[in-house]
């Protein structure tokens, strides 16, 4: 193993750098070489073959529920999902469903952020570090931006009621896989049908592609009215648009996040 740096400020740099590049849960303890186990393996000499251990019972065993197949997962999402009269019913029974792996992972649910009573509810895809340390969507440097762009339109989260496809971060922050996303697609369906907004933003293309069922990519989406079928028949009027992670990288684009946002400027004044 690499002899790590003595002092605080060389340290630090390393965890930053592990961060920066993704890497940001401890798994273990101890960290392990993997490089140097199988020379180690090798030189041992050879012992008759054991019996296959059997695994150590893990402090971090997934329970049951998350641990069964997908489809059971999510029809048991479905029906707790449904149980839900409020959006404060719906927050604890999704803080106590144990189907999605990525709970186990996460600090924090990150159920919602703003007023459910506003006339748009904006959905992105998935938590980052900021949102799971705290505990709510969109509170880092995309929501920094997302507030700004809100505010071109003459509204800030108090006007406005914010959440994600997947309540809790994936590890890393990679791109929740389709399973998750089928097992928490219930619960923010019935988030959107306990809400009832009016307009309904899709922030990104895994939102767009997975409340509207579209199939084309964000870029072609955006800008675009669709309606959003709830469970209940009601149609709300979606909007999908580029997330403002990508806006971030991709800061040429924002005039067309720009103009999407103008789109449902017009629409709440019923300019349209
Ligand atoms: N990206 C998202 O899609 N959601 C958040 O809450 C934060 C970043």
């Amino acid at each position: 193993m690499q002899d790590l740096p003595s002092d605080r400020d060389a340290l630090q740099a390393l965890l930053d750098f592990h961060v920066e590049a993704g890497v940001d849960l401890a798994l273990d303890e101890t960290p392990h070489n993997r490089f140097a186990e199988p020379k180690a393996e090798a030189a041992k000499p050879q012992a008759p073959k054991a019996p296959p251990a059997q695994p150590a019972p893990s402090p971090r065993a997934l329970p049951k529920a998350a641990a069964s197949a997908p489809e059971e997962v999510a029809s048991l999402a479905r029906e707790q999902a449904r149980h839900a009269q409020s959006l404060e019913e719906l927050e604890a029974i999704l803080a106590g469903f144990d189907g999605c792996a990525l709970k186990f992972s996460a600090k924090n649910l990150a159920f919602a952020d703003g007023n459910p009573e506003g006339r748009v509810m904006l959905v992105g895809e998935a938590p980052g570090a900021d949102e799971d340390r705290i505990g709510k969507p969109f509170m880092g440097r995309s929501g920094q931006l997302l507030d700004r762009m809100l505010a071109t339109i003459g509204l800030d989260r108090s006007q406005v009621y914010v959440a994600n496809i997947v309540p809790w971060r994936p590890p890393g922050n990679r791109t929740p896989t389709p399973q998750e996303i089928a097992i928490c697609k219930p619960f923010i369906a019935r988030q959107i049908e306990l809400a009832s907004p009016e307009f309904l933003l899709c922030l990104g293309g895994p939102a767009a592609q997975n409340l509207l069922g579209v199939k084309d990519g964000i870029l072609r989406t955006r800008g675009r009215w669709f309606t959003y079928k709830a469970d209940d028949g009601r149609e709300i009027k979606a909007l999908p648009t580029l997330h403002p992670a990508y806006l971030l990288r991709q800061p040429l684009q924002k005039r067309l996040g720009w103009r999407d946002f103008q789109a449902l400027r017009r629409a709440l004044d019923g300019r349209d």
